[in-house]
């Protein structure tokens, strides 16, 4: 069988080339060289499952670092966080503070709790919080004029460890620290139905969503794969199987992959090669992204996204209410409370549409 040397559909698997992005990335790394404090250096970046979320945080991490950041790496959000983002600072900023300067500044107010480089002496490892430790970190690489840039993972707004994290960084912005904090997660991860602080700093932070790849940046980088690869895929099939991503990273992973498994040995893929895998690549997308979606989901709100794919994904709210047999004023309820998931979109007055790609065409099949 022919080796699959590009595509690698598995959820935060680096891809062998980042398709588009280029405008995110570039506005994300602007963002680091602002000032200390400035709205730029908190973002929230929301993308559905599949999106490529975790793939660009990882990317950002690269290249923040080769700005001479000190980066903690992507970390999901969950118990243990900020414990893993101190030891993550420690390792990546070690190398911009020597062990022998440590000790040059050891009697300053700077290096104070440190006893060497960026490790923490034994009393305020023992004794100390995370957000303590975060803190010092901070400072020290502040000190020594590098910027601390935060990675965050499946954002979720109620944890406790992203409250601990987000009033650190507040802190820390006041006193003018050079940090900067990136935090991923679905569409629905910041309209929590608590309203505190928390809420109010995620509101502010600079929101970047990541959308549907654009087709002709699908296309081209098929074209280019399957050359790379060997498959001779003509160009109407090919334009065929650019169509069926969706605009979703993860669907291009699973088509690319599958054509080459379903192509002949030859590298030839025929009609019937492109249906069956486009069938298999589905197939994989509604068991890893649609049905984990309807499985978040209510059975009225799964009944509401029944009534707008049965018009064709798109939908009026009148439609949809008349589909479900409730009044305009109960449909409205769950159209809140889809639209606050990213599960909907509501693209004109009185209307909504399905976000996620293929989940109309899957909810159509029954
Ligand atoms: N820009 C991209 N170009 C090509 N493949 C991508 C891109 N972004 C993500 N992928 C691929 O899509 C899949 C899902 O990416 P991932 O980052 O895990 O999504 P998310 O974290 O949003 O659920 C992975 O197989 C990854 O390699
Ligand atoms: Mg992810």
């Amino acid at each position: 069988m022919r080796q699959d040397t590009i595509f690698s559909p598995s959820f935060g698997n680096r891809p062998s080339q980042l398709v588009g992005r280029e405008d995110v990335l570039s506005s994300l790394l602007a963002g680091l060289q602002t000032t200390p404090g400035s709205r730029e250096r908190a973002v929230v970046m929301l993308g559905q499952r599949g999106s490529g979320k975790t793939v660009l945080l990882w990317e950002l991490a690269d290249q923040a670092t080769a700005a001479g950041f000190a980066v903690a790496t992507p970390t999901i959000a969950a118990e243990g966080m900020v414990g893993r983002i101190v030891e993550k600072i420690q390792d990546a900023g070690s190398r911009y503070v020597s062990e022998r300067s440590a000790r040059v500044t050891g009697g300053s107010m700077g290096a104070l709790g440190f006893s060497a480089g960026l490790q923490f002496t034994r009393d305020v490892q023992e004794t100390k919080s995370d957000a303590y430790k975060l803190t010092h970190l901070c400072r020290r690489l502040t000190e020594r004029d590098r910027g601390v840039l935060v990675l965050v993972d499946e954002l979720q707004a109620n944890s406790p460890e992203v409250r601990s994290l987000i009033a650190t960084y507040q802190e820390l912005v006041g006193e003018g620290q050079n940090i900067a904090l990136v935090m991923a997660g679905l569409p629905g991860a910041v309209s929590a139905t608590l309203n505190d602080r928390v809420l109010t700093f995620l509101n502010r932070a600079r929101k970047v969503t990541l959308e549907p790849l654009g087709f002709s940046e699908v296309d081209a980088f098929f074209l280019q794969a399957f050359r790379t690869l060997g498959l001779a895929v003509g160009d109407d099939l090919r334009r065929r199987a650019s169509e069926a991503t969706e605009g979703s990273p993860y669907l291009l992973q699973l088509v690319g992959h599958n054509l080459v498994l379903y192509a002949a040995d030859d590298g030839t893929v025929d009609e019937g090669a492109l249906e069956s895998a486009l069938e298999s690549a589905r197939r994989d997308f509604e068991n890893d992204i649609c049905e984990t979606t309807l499985a978040s989901l209510s059975d009225q709100d799964v009944a509401f996204l029944r009534a707008v794919a049965a018009e064709g994904g798109r939908a009026r709210m009148s439609a949809v209410a008349k589909r479900m047999g409730v009044t305009p004023d109960y449909a409205q309820k769950y159209r809140k409370r889809l639209l606050n998931a990213g599960v909907i979109t509501a693209p004109e007055r009185g209307r909504v549409a399905i976000a996620i790609p293929h989940l109309t065409g899957y909810l159509q099949q029954g």
